[in-house]
C-alpha cells in the first residue's frame, strides 16, 4: 500500500506506517489517510516483532535506506512494535495503540507508552484519533524543512478552527 497507487511500492517513501496484523489497519488507515490529505508519500506494511521479526526489520532498514524521516508503528496487546522498530532506527517513532478485545486498548497504550529510558516511542491516543493524530504529527516534522506543506498545515488548522467557529447550536428543548 502506498499514497500514490495503492497496491504497488511508492519509490521514495518519507514515512513508514506499520502495524502488527491486518486487522490493525480498520485503526492504521486513519494514520495513512492524513498522509495522504497532505501529498506525503508513505509505505504500509502488516508486520510483527513477534511473528516476522526478521522481515520487519529487513523493512525499516530498506526504508531508511530510501530516506524515510519517520516511522508510525500501531499494534495491540502487548505492543512492543514501535519500541523495536525505535530500536533499529534513530529515526523518531510515533506510535499507536490498537483497541484490544478484552482491555479495549490500555494494554497497548501502556505497553507502548511506558519504554524504558534511552530508546523512546512517541506515543498517541488509543484508537482512530491516535493514529490520525499520528499522521498529522508526521506532517508537522516534515514540514519542518518544507514550507508548502507548513503552509497545507496552517490552512488545516483555521478550516478546522472555522468549523468549529461557525458551529450554531440550536435552541435549548
Ligand atoms: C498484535 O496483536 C496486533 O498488532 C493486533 O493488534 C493484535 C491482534 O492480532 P490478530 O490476532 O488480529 O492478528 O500483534
Amino acid at each position: 500500500m502506498d499514497s500514490e497507487k495503492p497496491g504497488s511500492a511508492v519509490s521514495k517513501p518519507l514515512a513508514g506506517i506499520v502495524m502488527g496484523s491486518q486487522s490493525d489497519w480498520e485503526v492504521m488507515q486513519h494514520a495513512a489517510q492524513s498522509l495522504a490529505d497532505f501529498g506525503v508519500p508513505y509505505a504500509a506494511r502488516a508486520l510483527s516483532a513477534h511473528r516476522t521479526p526478521d522481515l520487519l526489520l529487513e523493512w525499516v532498514d530498506e526504508l531508511v535506506k530510501q530516506g524515510a524521516k519517520c516511522f508510525i508503528a500501531g499494534a495491540g496487546g502487548a505492543a512492543h512494535l514501535a519500541g523495536v522498530v525505535a530500536a533499529r532506527t534513530t529515526l523518531p517513532v510515533l506510535g499507536v495503540p490498537i483497541p484490544s478485545r478484552h482491555l479495549q486498548g490500555l494494554d497497548s497504550l501502556l505497553s507502548m507508552v511506558q519504554m524504558p529510558r534511552g530508546v523512546p516511542v512517541a506515543t498517541f491516543a488509543i484508537g482512530d484519533a491516535g493514529a490520525a493524530n499520528a499522521g498529522l504529527f508526521a506532517v508537522a516534522m516534515l514540514a519542518l524543512e518544507d514550507a508548502q506543506l507548513a503552509k497545507k498545515l496552517t490552512d488545516f488548522r483555521k478550516k478546522q478552527a472555522d468549523t468549529i467557529a461557525a458551529v450554531k447550536l440550536p435552541e435549548p428543548k
